[in-house]
């Protein structure tokens, strides 16, 4: 596997492409929502756990599965976020939240964290898509310098 990062440069937008359906027919939906929830324990011990409105370790277990309901959608899921939460719009779902060159690279760490125990049963290929969706489309999200 090859999680390097595409270090943010304003002039620079990479083309985005969703992970590999083969990717969610390998893990299943409740792969995906265990892989959020590593990966929301992550941010609750991460640096940037300040940017999290959530409370405590339930709340950021809740924001895990709303956010499991967009991954198990983008991986060719059913439509769970739409039907839940509306339309993702995520840069405008992500502005009212600080994120920075610097927080991304912790967003992205925590994900490497939970996504390594899937390396024993994906195909690396597939798992690599994923990757390569979280590191491009993660730079769309940041709006905020410093
Ligand atoms: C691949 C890029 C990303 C995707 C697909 C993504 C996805 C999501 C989704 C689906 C939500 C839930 C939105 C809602 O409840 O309406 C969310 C919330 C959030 N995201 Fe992201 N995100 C990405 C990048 C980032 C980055 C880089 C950061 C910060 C470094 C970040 C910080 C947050 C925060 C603070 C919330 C609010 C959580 C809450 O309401 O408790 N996201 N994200």
């Amino acid at each position: 596997m090859n999680y390097s990062i595409i270090p943010h440069n304003a002039n620079y937008v990479p083309q985005v492409q969703k992970p590999n359906a083969t990717f969610l027919a390998q893990v299943g939906e409740q792969g995906i929502r265990d892989l959020l929830s590593r990966f929301y324990v992550c941010l609750d011990q991460s640096a940037i756990r300040d940017i999290f409105p959530a409370k405590d370790a339930a709340e950021m277990e809740k924001a895990a599965q709303t956010s499991a309901d967009f991954f198990i959608q983008i991986c060719g899921g059913p439509a769970y976020f739409n039907q839940r939460h509306g339309m993702p719009k995520m840069r405008q779902r992500h502005m009212p939240f600080t994120i920075t060159a610097e927080g991304r690279l912790h967003w992205l760490i925590c994900f490497e964290n939970a996504l390594q125990p899937l390396e024993s049963s994906v195909k690396e290929e597939d798992l690599q898509s994923f990757w390569d969706y979280l590191n491009t489309f993660s730079i769309m999200m940041i709006n905020a310098h410093g």
